[in-house]
């Protein structure tokens, strides 16, 4: 493929074109808004995220719901994480329970030897948050994935508001031992965040993770701008629409990208990524597809 950078107008030109084919409407005009032609011969931008302590991470990662449980050849999946990670890829987003285990194991095994070049996120599930739980899944976790410390360690759902502030406090525990560098949640809406905020350090909330693609873009209602308000950067699952490839798939998009090289899978990143406040964390166990997803880091 001849791959170019989409510049000003022409990234303008394709959202435009975009957005008479998917439900995108005005929000694609906000990518126009942020595109930047490359200087000639300049090196290409990288898109990152930071977070409320200033740590700073490029704005598409790589998810692993489904990896390590055989979907793909294991050594097909381990060259696609680190291929990913070669390319800039370097957020890793797994939890406790994607395949019981099978998922932090996997990333483990690939990341071995090059721990330092990864900003590895987990999760535990809010049933295994009363008493010591949380310590002790947070053991578990970083000894599946051979590390001493999480960068990012996520509540995966909401727990009643009567049990936050025990909760922060276990997160903010482990954060003050070094164990995790942050802490956050994932599938809180709006009033949840402002219940988590009205507990003592809630407020250190680093990311909410939920649902955003193209196709499903309900947070920009009200949990978008709630967090931008608070300078909380989004982490958005399934941006490519999951298993069911229905974004990877789209003839708009397929055909938009195609114009310049692009595949549609990587169109519909730098779609969810153009704000500069999302990181997107598509999963592929396939080189090939990863590579694709590699190119949203630096398509405008
Ligand atoms: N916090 C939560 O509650 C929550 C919920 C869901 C997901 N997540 C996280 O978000 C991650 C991503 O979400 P997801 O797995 O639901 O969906 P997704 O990333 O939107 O889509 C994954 C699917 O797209 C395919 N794919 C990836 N790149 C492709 C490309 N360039 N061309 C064609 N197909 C491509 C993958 O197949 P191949 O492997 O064959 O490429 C896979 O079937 C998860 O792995 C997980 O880490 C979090």
């Amino acid at each position: 493929m001849n791959k170019q950078l989409l510049n000003r107008r022409q990234f303008s030109g394709r959202c435009a074109a975009l957005a008479f084919a998917v439900p995108v409407s005005s929000s694609m005009s906000a990518i126009a808004a942020h595109a930047q032609a490359p200087a000639a011969g300049a090196a290409p931008k990288v898109h990152t995220v930071k977070f409320p302590d200033g740590t700073t991470v490029p704005a598409v990662g790589q998810g692993s719901w489904h990896l390590g449980q055989g979907k793909h050849p294991r050594s097909v999946e381990e060259e696609a994480l680190r291929t990913g990670i070669a390319l800039g890829m370097t957020v890793i987003d797994t939890s406790e329970n994607y395949g019981d285990g099978a998922s932090e194991q996997f990333i483990g095994r690939a990341i071995a030897g090059q721990r330092d070049r990864v900003f590895l996120v987990t999760k535990v599930e809010p049933e295994n948050t009363a008493g010591n739980g949380i310590a002790r899944a947070c053991r578990a976790s970083m000894a599946q994935l051979g590390t001493d410390h999480l960068d990012l360690y996520l509540l995966h759902a909401p727990v009643p508001a009567s049990r936050l502030s025990d909760v922060v406090a276990k997160f903010e525990t482990l954060r003050a031992e070094g164990k995790i560098r942050a802490w956050g949640v994932s599938n809180f809406n709006v009033d949840q965040m402002e219940a988590l905020f009205k507990v003592p350090d809630g407020h250190r909330c680093a990311t909410n993770q939920v649902l955003y693609n193209l196709k499903n873009r309900y947070i920009e209602r009200d949990l978008l701008p709630w967090c931008a308000q608070h300078a909380m950067p989004v982490m958005a699952y399934t941006p490519l629409g999951g298993n069911n490839g229905s974004l990877v798939r789209d003839p708009s998009l397929a055909e938009v990208g195609a114009q310049r090289g692009y595949s549609a899978a990587a169109l519909a990143l730098a779609w969810v990524i153009r704000s500069g406040t999302v990181i997107a964390i598509p999963e592929s166990g396939s080189p090939a597809h990863v590579k694709e997803n590699a190119a949203a880091l630096t398509m405008w």
